[in-house]
């Protein structure tokens, strides 16, 4: 059990809640598994049990101001906000649901919450009127519909004689709890920047130049990013499919506005990965009127766009970088190529046309890296995207480990 939890640097936030006296048994038991365990507490959190208490059990000094210039030279809230891989708030009150509901940060905790790329848990605990009131399930809502994980409550006799739900949820269930959301949460806290669907060229007003590609693959993988706990943006040519939730879809058009808005979201990013069938090319010069019919045969100039996996794989500070490479024949050795000249991290290759790869809705592919050659039996693209994304993860995690 627990084996998410083994070496996970946890920031434990406590509020104000007469549950928080479970806290110090919940961080004795995160340390027993293996974790690293950092407590923040609220101003009101101490009036329930001491930060003594809590300094005693996690083996480090409790944080509890945002303004202490001795607490910020030693650890400031930003290396806080960059330490913390899970954010866990247990006592969550009905306050702090609010609070961070609505963006603010006018404490160390929610400050850290806000601050940090880390998933946020929360376990409430308060009265069961309070938990049952419509505006804390409104805020519970809103809360999960932007990636934060609300645990449930327990029912029953409760600090201040009510019966109901509202009660902190014991440790042990907690840390079962988190350890299961978690192990299939191979991304957790990283962000993931994709392209895909193809790009449209404009010749004129009303002719570009294209290909078959749908989006499928590149739009199953950003899903599977996401469930995998990735913030991911998904960077879109035009394309008829709808936009996935739990992710920020910015649409582009041609090949050059996909490479700007890629570079425009590349800042803390960990991990990109190329699935958009870049037009090769673009019309040297767009007519600004609509071309007449030619009767005979005429030439169109044409120049190369920006290669922008290549460009993002040749940053001094470049993510890990995943491409594709859709090929009618030598696929693998092609691909091998590809890796190497375009200095990608790990590249996919498919071979296409006879129902696979492009505009298809299933694929088989090798996954080619420096340290291995897999090759995936054709299936959904759906699947083969949870496939892919637990093969990038392991691949990424290794080149982690070596750096
Ligand atoms: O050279 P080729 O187009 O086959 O390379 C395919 C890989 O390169 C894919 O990952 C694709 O997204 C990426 N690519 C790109 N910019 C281009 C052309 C391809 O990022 N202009």
């Amino acid at each position: 059990m627990a084996q998410f939890l083994a070496n996970k640097r946890i920031l434990l936030g406590m509020t104000g809640s007469v549950a928080a006296y479970k806290s110090a048994d919940l961080v004795r038991r995160l340390r027993e598994v293996g974790a690293n365990v950092r407590v923040v507490m609220t101003a009101n959190a101490k009036r329930f049990i001491t930060p003594l208490t809590m300094q005693a059990v996690s083996g480090y000094p409790v944080h509890d101001e945002l303004f202490d210039l001795q607490a910020e030279a030693a650890m400031g809230h930003i290396e806080l906000a960059r330490w913390a891989e899970l954010i866990l708030v247990a006592p969550a009150s009905a306050d702090l649901m609010a609070r961070l509901a609505y963006g603010h940060a006018d404490d160390l905790l929610t400050t850290l919450c806000l601050a940090s790329k880390a998933p946020v848990v929360l376990a409430p605990a308060m009265n069961q009127a309070m938990y049952t009131h419509v505006l804390t399930q409104e805020n519970k809502r809103r809360l999960k519909e932007h990636g934060v994980i609300v645990l449930g409550t327990g029912e029953g006799s409760q600090a201040c004689g009510d019966v109901g739900p509202g009660r902190m949820l014991e440790p042990l269930t907690i840390i079962e709890t988190i350890n299961e959301l978690f192990s299939t949460y191979e991304l957790a806290g990283k962000k993931v920047v994709i392209t895909a669907g193809p790009t449209h060229e404009a010749i004129d007003p009303v002719r570009y130049l294209t290909n078959g590609s749908s989006g499928k693959m590149g739009y199953a993988l950003a899903e599977a990013a996401a469930l995998a706990g990735a913030k991911v943006v998904l960077i879109s040519g035009p394309v008829a499919l709808a936009k996935p939730k739990h992710m920020e879809v910015i649409s582009v058009t041609t090949a050059k506005e996909m490479q700007d808005t890629v570079f425009a979201n590349l800042s803390n990013c960990d991990i990109f990965i190329s699935v958009a069938a870049v037009s090769d090319y673009q019309a040297h010069t767009i007519a600004n009127q609509k071309m007449p019919k030619e009767s005979n045969a005429f030439s169109l100039t044409l120049t190369p766009t920006p290669d922008i996996v290549a460009n993002v794989a040749a940053l001094s500070n470049k993510p890990f970088v995943v491409g594709f490479a859709a090929e009618t024949h030598d696929v693998i050795p092609k691909a091998k190529q590809k890796r190497e000249r375009k200095k990608m991290d790990m590249i996919i290759a498919n071979q296409v046309g006879e129902g696979r790869g492009m505009g298809s809705d299933e694929n088989e592919v090798t996954i080619i890296s420096a340290r291995q050659e897999t090759t995936l039996p054709l299936m959904s693209k759906h699947d083969l995207a949870k496939e892919l994304i637990t093969l990038i993860a392991n691949e990424y995690k290794q080149g982690q480990k070596h750096d």
